[in-house]
C-alpha cells in the first residue's frame, strides 16, 4: 500500500522507513519509463522548488532543475552568495520567508545542522542536497541504480573504499535500511562518524544487513558485489588535499585492485571524480563502471522524491 509522504522532509535516509525507500525507488522506475516513452506527466504543475547552494554542483543542480521542469513545475537557483543568508539573516527567518513563496526547498550546504534547522522552521518540505555529513539523494539514486543492474538490494555486499565522509555515511544508512552488507574501508584516522556507525548498525539489525569498518582494500573487495569510491578531499577540505593524497595512496580503485574482485563486480562513484587519485581512468571508463548511469538516475529518483513530498 502506498505510504503518504506529502510534506515530509528528506534529510537522512535513516529517517525514512524501508517502505518509504521502496516507494521512492518504485516511483522513480515509473517516472523513468514515462520519460523514456516521451510521456508528459505534470503532477507538480504550478509548484516551485527553491534550490539553495552554498557549495558548487553540476549533477544536483541540473537534475533537480530539469526534474522540476519535467514534472510541470519551476525551479529557482538561489546562490547563497546572493541571499541575505550570507549577510547574517538567520536560517530560521530564511525558512519562514521562503515557505511563503515556495512549495519545497532543496539545500546544499556545509553544516548538517543548518538543514535540520531549515526544516524545523520551514512549513514546506526540505530536501538535503548534500551536507558535510550526508548525501541522501545521491545514495537513493545509487540504490536505484544497483537494483536496476542486479534486480535486488537485499544481501548484496557494497564495499566503499576511501574517506569516511558524507557519501560513506549515506551509503551506510541506505545499505543498512535495505538489508545490504556495507563495508567501509578507510585509512586510520578517516573512519566514518561513530554515531552514524551506531545508527546504521541499528537499522542493519532490523533489515538483516551488516555494517563493517575495516582498513584492507584487497581483502575487502574479494567478495564485493559493488565497489564504491569518492574523492579523498571533499568540498570544503581543499587545503587538506596534499596531506590526504599521502594518507589515501593505498586506497586507489585501480585495475590491480579490481583483479581481486568478482568478475561481475559493479564500480560506482558519485562524481565528480578526481581521475588518477581515488580512481583511475581505466576503471571509471572500464566495463565494470556504472558511474554515468548513476548520474542519470539522480534525475529520475529526485523527480520521485519531489513528486512524493511536494
Ligand atoms: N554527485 C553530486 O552530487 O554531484 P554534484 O556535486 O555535481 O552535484
Ligand atoms: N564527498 C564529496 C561528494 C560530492 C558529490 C563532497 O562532499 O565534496
Amino acid at each position: 500500500m502506498a505510504v503518504d509522504m506529502k510534506g515530509k522532509d528528506l534529510i537522512a535516509i535513516h529517517d525514512l522507513s524501508r517502505e518509504e525507500v521502496e516507494q521512492i525507488l518504485d516511483t522513480a522506475h515509473i517516472l523513468k519509463m514515462k520519460q523514456k516513452l516521451g510521456e508528459i506527466y505534470h503532477p507538480l504543475k504550478g509548484k516551485t522548488l527553491g534550490m539553495i547552494f552554498q557549495k558548487s554542483s553540476t549533477r544536483t543542480r541540473v537534475s533537480f532543475e530539469v526534474g522540476m521542469f519535467q514534472l510541470g513545475g519551476h525551479a529557482l537557483f538561489l546562490s547563497a552568495n546572493d541571499l541575505q543568508l550570507n549577510r547574517g539573516e538567520t536560517i530560521a527567518d530564511t525558512a519562514r520567508n521562503l515557505s511563503r513563496y515556495l512549495d519545497g526547498i532543496m539545500i546544499r550546504t556545509f553544516d548538517h545542522q543548518d538543514v535540520v534547522d531549515l526544516a524545523d522552521y520551514s512549513s514546506v518540505p526540505v530536501i538535503n542536497g548534500l551536507t558535510d555529513l550526508l548525501h541522501p539523494c545521491q545514495v537513493l539514486s545509487d540504490l536505484f541504480s544497483i537494483s536496476e543492474k542486479r534486480q535486488k538490494l537485499d544481501g548484496l555486499k557494497l564495499v566503499y573504499i576511501g574517506d569516511g565522509n558524507n557519501m560513506a555515511h549515506s551509503l551506510m544508512f541506505g545499505g543498512a535500511k535495505m538489508g545490504m552488507h556495507v563495508v567501509i574501508c578507510s585509512p586510520s584516522g578517516f573512519e566514518p562518524d561513530p554515531e552514524i556507525t551506531r545508527l546504521s548498525r541499528l537499522d542493519a539489525t532490523r533489515s538483516g544487513g551488516t555494517i563493517t569498518i575495516q582498513d584492507d582494500p584487497v581483502e575487502a573487495v574479494k567478495t564485493a558485489d559493488i565497489i564504491y569510491t569518492d574523492v579523498w578531499a571533499s568540498m570544503g577540505q581543499e587545503d587538506e588535499h596534499e596531506k590526504r593524497l599521502k594518507s589515501f595512496s593505498n586506497y586507489q580503485v585501480n585495475s590491480s585492485l579490481i583483479e581481486n574482485a568478482q568478475e561481475d563486480v559493479l564500480v560506482m562513484h558519485c562524481l565528480p571524480a578526481h581521475r588518477g587519485e581515488e580512481i583511475t581512468d581505466e576503471v571509471v571508463d572500464g566495463p565494470h563502471s556504472i558511474v554515468f548511469d548513476q548520474a542519470e538516475n539522480r534525475l529520475h529518483v529526485q523527480k520521485a522524491i519531489m513528486a512524493l513530498v511536494m
